[in-house]
């Protein structure tokens, strides 16, 4: 399975710290917001990437994350030179996926919880159709709410509803089989000129190809649109990582985990960044690696 990051858009709700930076850059605790959701692909067992942004920004992104191969990963990059949708993402990146299924993630989604990577590695595999994520919120009329019968099934999608018919929002990632190319390509602007990401998952929808997997309470998934729900999330992330000893979203050691690279690379990336707890952190990970802890 291949993965795709959308990381575009102008963060208009983040100005003035988004006039110059990309929203998906900004700090979340100790780490860069884009290794959020990078690490969650990751974690699906994904090694191929393409990150898509705006071109003001892919330059950083690159800076960042280079061609991906330090991390054991081979990452692209495409430009998004208009905020013309979610949905635009396999428009764009069509060539990139070929004939694979697809994970898409959103380059501002926060996912943190218990054996995650249990519940990718069992949906990733043989996606037929469409696979939703999601995940009970207070205020679900800022995002597509997904809508179930008596027995769990998904019967509805609603965008940004002002009555919402549930609190279960749909997360921003979604795993898709190849016809998510062909859907895409044939999807027509919203009013608002988007290709709407809930359209096209209203079309596996229709043909009973949708399903949705709720992420229950004892995960995390956290907002970063506004000013206050950024830094929660980076509380959220330090407060855990203070107390429990280990990082949330480590690049380097997801990759040492999942078996990308290995010990001593893990060390040298950890080594360029030895004057940071992070880069220490990366160290001793690849130290304990090596010994077996
Ligand atoms: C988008 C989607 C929405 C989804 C949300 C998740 O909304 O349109 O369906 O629930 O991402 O983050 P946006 O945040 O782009 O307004």
């Amino acid at each position: 399975m291949k993965g795709i990051i959308l990381a575009g858009g102008a963060g208009t709700r983040l100005h003035p710290i988004t006039l110059a930076s990309s929203k998906q850059l900004l700090p979340v605790g100790d780490k860069p917001m884009i290794y959020y959701p990078l690490t969650v692909l990751m974690l699906a067992g994904i090694r191929e990437i393409l990150l898509i942004s705006t071109p003001a920004d892919i330059p950083q992104f690159r800076r960042l994350l280079g061609d991906g191969s330090r991390f054991g990963l081979h990452v692209e990059y495409a430009e998004q030179p208009e905020p013309n949708g979610i949905a635009a993402a396999f428009v764009i990146g069509a060539d990139f996926v070929g004939d694979s299924p697809v994970a898409l993630v959103l380059g501002d989604n926060i996912f943190h919880g218990h054996a995650f990577s249990d519940v990718l590695a069992e949906h990733v595999r043989d996606v037929d159709g469409c696979v939703l994520f999601g995940y009970p919120v207070h205020d679900p009329h800022r995002y597509g709410v997904g809508v179930t019968d008596e027995s769990g099934r998904l019967v509805a999608i609603d965008e940004k509803p002002e009555r919402p018919r549930s609190n279960r929002a749909i997360t921003g990632l979604y795993l898709y089989d190849n016809d998510v190319l062909d859907i895409a390509k044939n999807l027509r602007p919203s009013a608002r000129g988007e290709l709407e990401i809930t359209d096209l998952n209203r079309v596996y929808l229709e043909r009973g190809k949708a399903e949705l997997v709720d992420l229950g309470r004892g995960f995390a998934w956290l907002d970063t649109g506004t000013v206050e729900s950024l830094l929660q999330a980076g509380q959220y992330v330090l407060t855990l990582q203070q107390r429990q000893g280990v990082r949330i979203a480590c690049v380097e050691e997801v990759a040492l985990r999942m078996g990308f690279i290995d010990a001593d690379a893990c060390h040298r990336l950890g080594q360029e960044q030895a004057n940071s707890d992070y880069g220490r952190y990366v160290m001793d990970i690849a130290r304990e690696f090596q010994a077996g802890v």
